[in-house]
């Protein structure tokens, strides 16, 4: 900040200020620059809104900031700065650097593009279904969502460690256990398919608990030898797991989505440590036979060792945090998991999930293992979202199921743009290896889309008619339009890597500029979308970006027109942002239509 000021370059302090050119305002800066994008662009592209704030920091209260401003030399970046009354600043980006630096970037790769953070490794703790149950629409919000955040901060260089939190451990375990020795008294499941639905296991086994006293008690006990290692009882377990973990991967298949399990089971040995610290800082106490964390503002404290001496969801979830902060130096982690009742019940607390996790990360702040403040590293998040609805309002559910198989929803997404494809007259045109691939990306990127263009924190409603249409804000009409511009530079019959490096992009027309400043704020929404933990922005600036797509497209001719080479680069460009979106929303981009 010093720096750049004392050179008397106003230009450049801001510009700099508005992280355009990487220089970043020093920590100890308490004043915020407050830079925005103009909400009016009659007035300019950006806003500085606290100038004098900032100005007064420098050179000390009641210096001339006018003058200062005036006789600040030209910027390479800035066109034009104007005053809009005290310590407001309106600034123009010069044309020609918007598109010197869309140039560049088409040169040295988007890479050059990611946004710089402050942490080197996170934890994105996400999907994490409950083993022997069925993986439900919430959690495919938990996988879209945490997909995304993760692929923005990899993108951003952070070392991201995806955690599937699974549900591997408690004692339902018991009974599935007992369930599956009455069923195979071998205590070896013959095959896959042997337990069919293990769904329909779980809901045996329970109704087997509930009814028969005797079972009851064997399921009890087969709880405690699983937890001692007894070797039958853990080889029965890891069958149970292995079998819903096959499940899961043939959504993760589909999704394209990347996990490392680390389920509850895999705390387990580490929960007495943890708590141990935590009773050694003097915040567990005892209250009705239990071990309890009381939290401030809360009536009912957290309980970290049941009366029975077992440990519950909150003693694994703690002790989690400690071994990502302590052992894994995650310096973010991030939870995704609904706002509402899911997490509740495994508690048996009636919290809601995010107040769960405001409870444990008051306990981790105590304990001195948070800074106290929200927005300091190492950090904690909880990505909260809402409900998925069906089309009459209701919780999403099928007719004949409970819950939605996850694989059959999304398999049907993709049948359905198959057909799609099939009725514009794709199956005589492409390979059956083409319409497959291409039904594929735009039926999953569909239900993606539907899924991250929302607030997350709201619900939404699931519609395939919705999001399989081919106008308005679906990935199918982004998918096709990036096809579209991909198709006009194929055409052109132009090299676009030789105009790459031999042309020169300029931003004449006033719908080129639109579009060339749009491209450029990409780094600035990813930073935004992930710092805040909202994918809905990236949504929204790729939506726009096909916008002012258009609307460039509709007024400027590109092929044949004198101005061809540089309006092909703007496509190219508009092209190259559009995929780093669609990867980064974990979308496959399709390049034919
Ligand atoms: N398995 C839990 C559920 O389905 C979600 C776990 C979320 N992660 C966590 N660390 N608690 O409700």
């Amino acid at each position: 900040l010093l720096d750049v000021t004392f050179t008397g370059a106003f230009g450049n302090f801001l510009v700099g200020l508005m992280k355009l050119d990487r220089v970043t305002v020093p920590e100890e800066s308490d004043v915020d620059p407050a830079i925005a994008p103009c909400q009016n662009p009659k007035f300019g592209d950006y806003q500085c809104n606290n100038a004098m704030g900032l100005w007064s920091k420098v050179k000390g209260k009641g210096t001339q900031f006018k003058g200062h401003y005036e006789e600040s030399p030209a910027s390479e970046m800035v066109d034009s700065c104007s005053i809009a009354g005290p310590g407001f600043v309106n600034v123009v980006l010069s044309r020609p650097w918007i598109a010197k630096s869309i140039q560049k970037m088409l040169v040295d790769g988007i890479e050059t593009w990611a946004p710089k953070l402050p942490v080197k490794r996170a934890v994105v703790d996400f999907s994490s279904p409950n083993i022997a149950k069925e993986m439900h629409v919430g959690h495919l919000r938990s996988t879209i969502i945490g997909d995304t955040l993760a692929r923005m901060l990899e993108f951003s260089n952070v070392e991201v460690l995806r955690r599937n939190h699974v549900g591997d451990w408690g004692t339902q375990f018991g009974m599935l256990i007992e369930y599956l020795f009455e069923k195979f008294p071998s205590g070896e499941v013959a095959n896959d398919q042997a337990i069919g639905d293990l769904e329909a296991f779980y809901k045996a086994s329970k109704q087997r608990f509930d009814s028969d006293p005797v079972f009851k008690e064997r399921a009890q006990r087969a709880v405690v030898s699983l937890q001692a290692g007894d070797e039958k009882y853990r080889k029965a377990w890891s069958q149970i797991c292995e079998i819903s973990r096959k499940g899961y991967e043939k959504v993760y298949q589909r999704l394209g989505v990347h996990l490392e399990e680390k389920g509850e089971s895999f705390y387990n040995p580490y929960i007495p440590g943890a708590l141990e610290l935590l009773s050694n800082q003097g915040l567990i106490e005892e209250s009705e036979g239990a071990r309890v964390i009381f939290i401030e503002g809360k009536n009912i404290p957290l309980i970290v060792v049941k009366r029975d001496g077992g440990y519950n969801y909150a003693s694994t979830d703690l002790t989690a945090l400690w071994y990502r902060l302590n052992e894994e130096k995650a310096e973010w982690i991030i939870y995704v998991t609904d706002v509402g009742q899911r997490s509740t019940l495994r508690c048996s607390l009636l919290l809601e999930a995010n107040e769960l996790f405001g409870m444990f990360f008051q306990a981790a702040k105590r304990a001195g293992w948070l800074p106290a403040e929200d927005n300091k590293y190492p950090r904690a998040s909880h990505v909260g979202f809402g409900l998925v609805l069906g089309e009459d309002g209701k919780r999403f559910r099928t007719r004949s199921t409970e819950t939605v198989k996850l694989v059959d929803l999304l398999d049907e997404a993709k049948n359905r743009c198959k057909a799609a494809l099939i009725e514009r007259g794709k199956a005589t045109e492409w390979t059956e290896e083409e319409l497959e691939k291409t039904a594929e990306a735009v039926g999953y990127g569909a239900v993606k889309y539907a899924d991250l263009k929302n607030n997350r924190t709201t619900n939404y409603t699931f519609s395939f008619d919705q999001m399989l249409n081919d106008k308005g804000n679906t990935a199918v009409y982004l998918l096709y339009a990036h096809a579209r511009i991909c198709s006009i530079i194929r055409r052109s019959g132009k090299d676009i890597e030789e105009l790459k490096k031999t042309g020169t992009l300029d931003l004449v027309h006033p719908d080129e500029r639109t579009l060339g400043l749009h491209l450029l704020q990409f780094a600035e929404i990813v930073e935004e979308a992930c710092t805040n933990l909202f994918p809905n922005l990236l949504c929204e600036y790729l939506y726009n970006l096909s916008e002012d797509f258009t609307r460039f497209y509709t007024n400027c001719q590109v092929v044949g027109s004198a101005e061809e080479t540089s309006r092909l680069l703007l496509c190219e460009a508009t092209a190259v942002v559009m995929r780093k979106c669609f990867h980064l929303l974990g979308i496959t981009p399709v390049y034919k239509i």
